[in-house]
């Protein structure tokens, strides 16, 4: 079984990348991909660059969704949604197949410096992921990431880490 990973940030220091490698700890029997979304910088999505063809680094996205077996991803927020980053991959693909989470099983997540956790993207994702092909089981935002997150050990706070560890195996029993 094979996990394609992300976090929806271009981020070199990304708290959501922490967030899914942290996450990715709870599935050793796993086949792991974690990909970064500096490897798949396309130009700025525009019907008239589209005429030209679709990016390599789309096709590739979609090919690591339909290699995997489920999908493991976190979101950053930025002005209340999707990071720019992430939005271009989103359009780039869907352009390709509007399907473009393939029906995979997902655990979708979000984190943010802020008490709410990324907690506007993750309503705009649960909402139309799944007109994407996404097959949400379990959602976890987890919010000021820097009171609640040791880089070195992984989230701090006891309920939380509960609250995470529980969805994950409920995650694991439905797939
Ligand atoms: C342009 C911009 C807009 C942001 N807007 C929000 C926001 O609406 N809500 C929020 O919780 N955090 C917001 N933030 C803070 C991000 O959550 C924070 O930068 C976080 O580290 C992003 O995740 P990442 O480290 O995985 O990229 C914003 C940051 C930037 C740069």
């Amino acid at each position: 079984m094979k996990i394609f990973a992300f976090a929806g940030s271009n981020s070199s220091t990304s708290i959501n990348k922490q967030l899914v490698k942290f996450a990715l700890k709870s599935f050793p029997e796993y086949e792991i991909n974690l990909i970064d979304l500096n490897d798949y910088v396309m130009p700025l999505f525009s019907v008239d660059v589209e005429k030209k063809g679709y990016p390599d680094e789309a096709n590739q996205f979609l090919k690591n969704i339909e290699e995997c077996d489920l999908i493991v991803c976190s979101l950053a927020e930025n002005n209340r949604s999707y990071s720019t980053a992430f939005k271009n991959v989103f359009d780039w693909t869907s352009r390709i197949n509007v399907k473009i989470f393939q029906d995979k099983p997902m655990l979708l997540m979000s984190t943010s410096p802020g008490g709410y956790g990324g907690g506007n993207v993750m309503t705009e994702a649960k909402k139309f992921f799944p007109d994407f092909g996404a097959q949400i089981l379990e959602t976890f935002s987890l919010p000021k990431f820097n009171q609640n997150f040791d880089p070195e050990v992984g989230i701090t706070n006891s309920e939380l880490l509960a609250e995470l560890e529980s969805k994950i195996e409920n995650f694991k029993t439905q797939i």
